[in-house]
């Protein structure tokens, strides 16, 4: 759940720079979602592995959990599933729903668009593959993560699989917060300010344009002025451990790891795939 309090860290200090020209949002709300899409758009990450999971595995409709602006949920249309979209951000679904009208008629007529929760949905139907994707699980607490895997399982059709990614700090010895430069599809540069001490109980993510003008850069030129959008979130980290021990509590048993990270990436990311125990 994002809170909309000032961030530890280099985000912070970011936010309180900005003084009254901050703009606080959370990521997925009407100010923050066009950020995460414009970031979402850039990145790759993660789609070729679902698609490839869906592809070569069980048949029939597919579920995209924490669907967002549909980053899975178009390339898993494009190989001729039907697939359902369940986000609960209205304003995360608004910009799916405005890429599913640019999309092909056929594709478009295949995707059902649900807003909802996904620690409680009550689809009527069953899949043959539920995804969710881009660590979207961190999002929700121990009790959220026992009532998802409740209706996943409900909503599994025989041989039907469950594909989630995890995320788990890779190295204790990692620094606390990293600044990294990130440009958007829009070609807009964003300071992203991860604060992740090793053992912590949430992760805080801040989100910031870049700046031009001496404010920002200390170079000549004219002072940045004017609002600035910040998006900040606070997220739950687990153990991979945990998450596939919780899996297994709710008669989910694993049937695959991947990872999707490498050796010295700051990040371990792993698909977990389960199917029901039933
Ligand atoms: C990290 S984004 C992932 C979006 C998309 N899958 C992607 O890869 O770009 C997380 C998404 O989860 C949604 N979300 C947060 N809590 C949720 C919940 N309880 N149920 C359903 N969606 C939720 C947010 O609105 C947001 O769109």
């Amino acid at each position: 759940m994002t809170t909309l309090t000032l961030p530890p860290g280099l985000g912070g200090e970011r936010v309180t720079a900005l003084g009254d020209r901050a703009r606080l949002c959370g990521l997925y709300d009407t100010l923050g979602a066009p950020v995460y899409d414009d970031l979402a758009a850039a990145d790759g990450f993660e789609i070729g592995d679902i698609v490839s999971a869906v592809r070569t595995g069980a048949e029939g409709p597919v579920l995209d959990l924490a669907a967002g602006a549909g980053r899975f949920t178009l390339p898993l249309l494009a190989t001729g599933r039907e697939v359902t979209a369940l986000d609960l951000s209205a304003d995360m679904l608004d910009l799916l729903r405005a890429r599913l009208a640019k999309a092909p008629r056929p594709m478009r007529e295949r995707c059902t668009v649900v807003q909802g929760d996904m620690a409680a949905f009550d689809l009527r139907r069953a899949f043959g593959h539920i995804v969710l994707g881009t660590t979207s699980l961190s999002l929700l607490d121990e009790a959220g993560r026992a009532g998802l895997y409740r209706s996943v399982a409900a909503h599994l059709a025989p041989g039907g699989r469950f594909l989630v990614s995890v995320m788990e700090r890779a190295d204790d010895d990692a620094p606390t917060e990293v600044h990294s430069r990130v440009r958007g599809a829009s070609g807009t540069a964003y300071d992203l300010y991860e604060y992740w001490p090793a053992g912590a109980a949430v992760r805080h993510v801040t989100i910031a344009p870049v700046e031009t003008g001496s404010e920002a850069t200390g170079a000549p030129g004219k002072a940045a002025d004017g609002p600035v959008t910040v998006c900040v979130d606070e997220v739950g980290t687990m153990s991979i451990a945990a998450i596939e021990a919780e899996l297994a509590e709710a008669g989910l048993t694993i049937a695959g790891r991947r990872p999707l990270t490498g050796m010295g990436d700051r990040h371990r990311v792993t698909l977990l795939k389960a199917v029901s125990a039933r």
